[in-house]
């Protein structure tokens, strides 16, 4: 088989999934520390390396050295690998149950809204949807919100998200069921967005990597914006656009 397309599931979630149906994978010590920062239900700690994994709690983490030291059960090498055939470089791994939708989507449609939702129209690239969630985290986003197929909990989207999923509402929508708010298309094609204040309830609509917007989010639009760009470059990548517009937003440039 080619791998081509970073949707595809992989052998680890299968396994992580037979041992606990339904739970996140924490892939490594930093997705763990970041979600238990933000309140994940952590089931199962595993280690390689349990003295390591305390060193590096002490290092980067001194909040949770306890509850990782209660937490973590040194395994084999061996055994880690079995479950994840790319074991993290920390040798650490994780499971967490997922966070309530139904609780999600109140906090995703509760007014009034005090920072901006981030819609990706049918991402393709689990990547992007994890580096997009870690952005939304670090602004202080409502959530992120993505159409189309992708779910944003698959196990990819969540190792790159770094464990942030946990600390912003992240779901799958139909795109007719978006919460209310200013639609804000990003679209090289739009107004210049340096000249936009963009409104705190704002849901900020980016495209799918190789198709753009959808022509009904598109026509939907309130305001149709673009991120500045030299003439011949095309577009920016979806999580860099991403970044940009959450920093456009949270430097202040913000509607009265
Ligand atoms: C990789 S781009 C999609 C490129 C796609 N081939 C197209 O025709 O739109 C992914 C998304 O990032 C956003 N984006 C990229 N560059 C942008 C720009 N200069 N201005 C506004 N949005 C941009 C848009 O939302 C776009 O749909």
């Amino acid at each position: 088989m080619t791998r081509h397309d970073d949707s595809e599931t992989t052998a680890a979630p299968e396994r992580w999934a037979a041992l606990a149906p339904g739970a996140v994978l924490l892939d490594g010590f930093h997705a763990l520390k970041h979600a238990l920062r933000f309140g994940a239900p952590v089931s199962m700690a595993l280690t390689s390396d349990r003295a390591a994994a305390l060193e590096l709690a002490e290092d980067l983490a001194d909040d949770l050295t306890d509850r990782l030291a209660d937490l973590l059960v040194e395994v084999p090498a061996q055994t880690l690998r079995t479950l994840l055939p790319r074991v993290h470089p920390t040798g650490v791994a994780a499971l967490a149950g997922r966070p309530d939708r139904d609780a999600h989507l109140q906090a995703l449609a509760r007014r009034p809204r005090q920072a901006p939702i981030v819609v990706l129209d049918n991402p393709r690239n689990l990547g992007n949807v994890g580096a997009v969630v870690r952005l939304a985290a670090g602004f202080g986003a409502t959530g992120v919100i993505t159409t189309g197929t992708l779910d944003p909990w698959h196990p990819n989207a969540v190792r790159s998200g770094a464990g942030l999923h946990y600390a912003t509402a992240v779901e799958r929508l139909p795109a007719e069921d978006l919460p209310d708010g200013p639609l804000y298309v990003l679209d090289p094609e739009g107004e210049d967005i340096r000249a936009v204040a963009v409104p705190d309830d704002a849901l900020l609509v980016f495209g799918s990597e190789r198709h753009g917007v959808s022509a009904e989010l598109r026509g939907r639009a309130d305001r149709l914006v673009a991120l500045p760009m030299r003439p011949q470059v095309s577009s920016y990548n979806l999580a860099t656009s991403v970044a940009m517009a959450l920093f456009h937003w949270g430097s202040g440039a913000r509607a009265d």
